[in-house]
C-alpha cells in the first residue's frame, strides 16, 4: 500500500536528516545553479531511499539534497520524475507526500515550458498564477489520502503572497517577471502547431511536461507553492521554430543565473 511506503520513506529519511527544513525546492530546469549555492549537509541518491523512484533522464539528476541556502534551512529534489519516463502518477508525486510527511510547508518549484502567449519571448520566466491539468491521468485517483479533502478546491492554487513577493524582488532587481497559465501535458512530444493553437484558445500562456501534478498533490497536503517557468521555446503562430531537448537546455541555461538571483532571495524572504 502507498500509503505505508510513504510512511516508511519518510521515517527513513527523519533518522537520517540533519535538520527539519519546511522549505522544500524542486530543482527543475532552469534551477541547476542554484543547486551549487546550496551548501549541502546530506546529499542522497534517489535510488539509495527505500521506494524512491530513479530518474532517467539526461540533464536531470537524481538526488535528494538536506543543506542551507544563505541561512535557511531546505530540502532539494534534484531531478524529478516525468510521467513520460513510465512512471505512474503515485510515483511521479511520491516525493511530495514525503516530503509533507517530513514537515514541509513550502515548495519552490521550477520548469522549462514553450510559451504560447505572443507576447513571450525566448529567455523569459513567468511565474506561474494557475494550471491547467492536461494529463491523461489524474495525481489524486484513487483513494483519497487524509492530508486533505475528496474535492480539493483549487481557486488559489499557487500562493497570492509568493507571487507579489516575486514580483517585489523582481522590481527591486530589475528582472522581467511575466506571469501566466502553465497547462501541464504528458508529453514527450512537443506540440505540433495545431495543439500550440488548442493550448492557447484553451487558456494557456505556457506548455510543459511536468509540475502540474507534484502541484496538485502539495496543494492537497496544504504546502504552499511558488512556480516559474523559463520559456525556452514558442508555441506562437509564425514564431514556430524546430524544437529539441538540448535547445531547451540550452535556453534554460542561459537564464540559470538571473533565475538563481531571483530564488534566493524568494526562499530567503519568504517566512514560516
Ligand atoms: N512543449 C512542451 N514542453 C516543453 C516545451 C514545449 O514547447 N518546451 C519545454 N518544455
Amino acid at each position: 500500500m502507498m500509503y505505508e511506503q510513504i510512511q516508511e520513506t519518510a521515517n527513513w529519511l527523519k533518522t537520517k536528516m540533519p535538520s527539519h527544513p519546511t522549505t522544500a525546492i524542486i530543482l527543475g530546469t532552469g534551477l541547476g545553479r542554484l543547486a551549487e549555492e546550496i551548501s549541502v549537509t546530506m546529499s542522497i541518491d534517489y535510488k539509495d531511499i527505500p521506494h524512491f523512484p530513479i530518474s532517467t533522464v539526461e540533464g536531470h539528476t537524481g538526488r535528494l539534497i538536506f543543506g542551507k541556502l544563505g541561512d535557511k534551512d531546505i530540502l532539494a529534489m534534484q531531478g524529478r520524475f516525468h510521467y513520460y519516463e513510465g512512471y505512474s502518477m503515485q510515483e511521479v508525486t511520491f516525493p511530495i507526500r514525503v516530503m509533507y510527511e517530513l514537515g514541509i510547508k513550502t515548495l519552490f518549484v521550477s520548469n522549462a515550458s514553450g510559451g504560447t502567449n505572443p507576447d513571450f519571448s525566448i529567455g523569459d520566466m513567468m511565474v506561474l498564477t494557475d494550471h491547467i491539468n492536461y494529463f491523461p491521468e489524474h495525481p489524486l485517483h484513487g483513494p483519497n489520502f487524509p492530508t486533505g479533502p475528496r474535492f480539493p478546491d483549487m481557486h488559489a492554487t499557487y500562493d497570492k503572497e509568493l507571487i507579489q513577493l516575486a514580483d517585489e524582488i523582481a522590481k527591486e532587481k530589475g528582472i522581467k517577471l511575466q506571469h501566466g497559465v502553465y497547462l501541464g501535458t504528458q508529453g514527450p512530444t512537443f506540440e505540433t502547431p495545431a495543439e500550440y493553437r488548442m493550448f492557447r484558445i484553451f487558456g494557456a500562456d505556457a506548455v510543459g511536461m511536468s509540475t502540474v501534478p507534484e502541484v496538485i498533490v502539495a496543494h492537497h497536503c496544504n504546502i504552499r507553492v511558488f512556480g516559474i517557468s523559463i520559456i525556452t521555446d514558442l508555441g506562437v503562430e509564425g514564431k514556430i521554430l524546430e524544437v529539441s531537448h538540448e535547445e531547451v537546455q540550452k535556453a534554460a541555461n542561459a537564464v540559470q543565473p538571473v533565475m538563481a538571483d531571483l530564488m534566493r532571495e524568494m526562499i530567503k524572504r519568504s517566512a514560516l
